[in-house]
């Protein structure tokens, strides 16, 4: 197999008339990754995704998908699309739907329909399946847009907000199907406004701002291992305080709750040692990594309107 990066992009740009969609794009994505794409509205994530997909053209630059130059046939074959505003053919039902994208890829025969078969099931319309999709909930409609996605068993799929109008036990789903895909070694490129969600489930995030990358990383290279920590204790003398300080940065202290940051995890039982040798009772030790989403706040600005934190963050397993 190629070790090649699976994407690969040259300083890609894309001009409406006077408006900058995308300034200057060049990032690779390996093989088997899972690939976050952060940014406010408007900074440029769709357009980017649509050039990589050959459905607009890009204004200068180049690329290329799976080693074909952007937009090739061939390429198309093994790649997955879930839009963003999908278009769904009402009056077919699910399967049926299902079915023409198949025809679309030129799939045939039983092992199609055995396709068809187990990706209702993977999205959990199966029951649903001689529905039309007139009748959809929006949340239906995703998740039917993502088994089109993966119907050709796509050697890269490209998500573009997959997780929209979905409730929490659909984002668990689709992050279980996120995470799957990555035990298979499928390459997975996420525009993402869910915050939580590209924390729990990409290898690595390039934020974008107004068309241009500012920071790209792992995620653990970006959230810089840096650690935040909040202790309950009781009746800990003010006087021991100062003693914390050759671990802790950043001490603040309220009524009994001490919260601080650290380099490393390391250092945590040195801490609840000391603190207890100084007569301290301890009741609760909670590590914090700092959240992504204030790194987003960090990085692409305070002023940018973001969706508020959901609740997969306390799903994360
Ligand atoms: N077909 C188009 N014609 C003109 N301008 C466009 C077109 N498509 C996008 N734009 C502009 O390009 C910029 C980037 O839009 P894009 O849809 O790529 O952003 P996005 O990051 O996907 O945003 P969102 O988070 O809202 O989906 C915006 O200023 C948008 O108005
Ligand atoms: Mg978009």
């Amino acid at each position: 197999m190629s070790t090649s990066p699976v994407i690969e992009t040259d300083h890609l740009s894309k001009h409406f008339r006077d408006n900058v969609a995308v300034a200057d794009l060049s990032l690779q994505v390996e093989r088997g990754e899972i690939f976050g794409f952060l940014g406010p509205n408007g900074a440029g994530k769709t357009t980017s995704m649509k050039m990589l997909l050959g459905l607009i053209t890009p204004t200068a630059g180049n690329g290329n998908v799976l080693g074909a130059p952007l937009g090739d046939r061939e390429a198309k074959r093994r790649v997955g699309f879930l839009p963003e505003h999908f278009r769904f053919h009402e009056w077919l039902t699910a399967e049926e739907f299902l079915r023409l994208h198949a025809d679309l890829y030129r799939m045939e025969g039983e092992r199609t329909t055995r396709r068809i078969h187990e990706l209702l099931e993977l999205v959990e319309l199966k029951a649903h399946a001689h529905r039309k999709l007139r009748t959809f909930s929006k949340g239906m409609l995703q998740r039917i847009g993502l088994a089109q996605a993966l119907l050709s068993d796509p050697e890269v799929v490209f998500l573009d907000e997959p997780t929209s109008g979905l409730d929490p036990m659909g984002r668990r789903l689709v992050r279980d199907i996120t995470r799957d895909l990555r035990t298979k070694g499928t390459t997975v490129f996420l525009n993402s406004h869910f915050l939580s969600e590209v924390e729990v489930t990409c290898d690595r995030v390039a934020f974008i701002k107004e068309g241009i990358i500012v920071r790209i990383g792992s995620l653990d290279s970006l959230m810089n291992g840096e650690l935040q920590v909040v202790i309950r204790v009781r009746n800990l003398k003010p006087e021991s305080h100062q003693g914390l300080t050759r671990w802790c940065r950043n001490l603040q202290i309220e009524g009994e709750q001490l919260t601080f940051q650290l380099d490393s995890e390391d250092q945590l039982p040195s801490i609840t040692r000391y603190l207890i040798e100084q007569g301290g009772d301890v009741y609760t030790v909670q590590p914090k990594i700092i959240a992504l989403e204030d790194l987003f706040l960090e990085i692409i600005g305070e002023n940018d309107s973001l969706e508020p934190r959901d609740e997969a963050i306390s799903l994360k397993s």
